[in-house]
């Protein structure tokens, strides 16, 4: 059966394309959507994908999943190094859900070498650009086989 997955984006990428290239690379987030739904299709998977900028309604999102979705690939953006409320909705659901960020935060500013949301990913996948999402919908399926 095809795995159900919610690709979940957070504030500010829908100023991809134009925000900081340089760091995010060129590709809107409609062309990283449609890449991603691409790679859905020739895979078999079941994908959604949602982006809000407010944290209430990627909460309600990651609930709203729990009802049909078998795992969350998240990028929350800034929220990702802020939001608790995001980090006991994930861990509330008891989904398995991939971080995912395409800079690499690591290798940043100070503040964004913390994610409160890690501890209950599975995993992480960080600084390989629209790339990481490909990576972490890849991983996460792989592991959903493995169950
Ligand atoms: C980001 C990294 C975050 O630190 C930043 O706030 C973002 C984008 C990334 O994908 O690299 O909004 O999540």
């Amino acid at each position: 059966m095809s795995p159900r997955i919610l690709v979940l984006h957070g504030p500010n990428l829908t100023l991809l394309g134009t925000r900081e290239p340089d760091v995010y690379g060129a590709l809107t987030l409609t062309e990283i959507n449609r890449r991603l739904r691409d790679y859905a299709a020739q895979q078999d998977i079941d994908l959604r994908t949602f982006q809000s900028n407010s944290e209430g309604a990627m909460i309600d999102a990651v609930h709203e999943a729990a009802n049909w979705a078998q795992g969350i690939v998240i990028n929350a953006g800034a929220y990702s190094h802020t939001s608790y409320a995001l980090r006991d909705a994930i861990a509330g659901v008891a989904l398995p859900a991939v971080e995912v960020h395409l800079s690499n935060v690591h290798a940043r500013e100070e503040f964004r070498h913390v994610s409160v949301i890690a501890p209950v990913c599975v995993g992480q996948i960080v600084g390989f650009g629209w790339r990481s999402y490909l990576l972490g919908l890849e991983a996460l399926c792989q592991l959903l086989a493995d169950r």
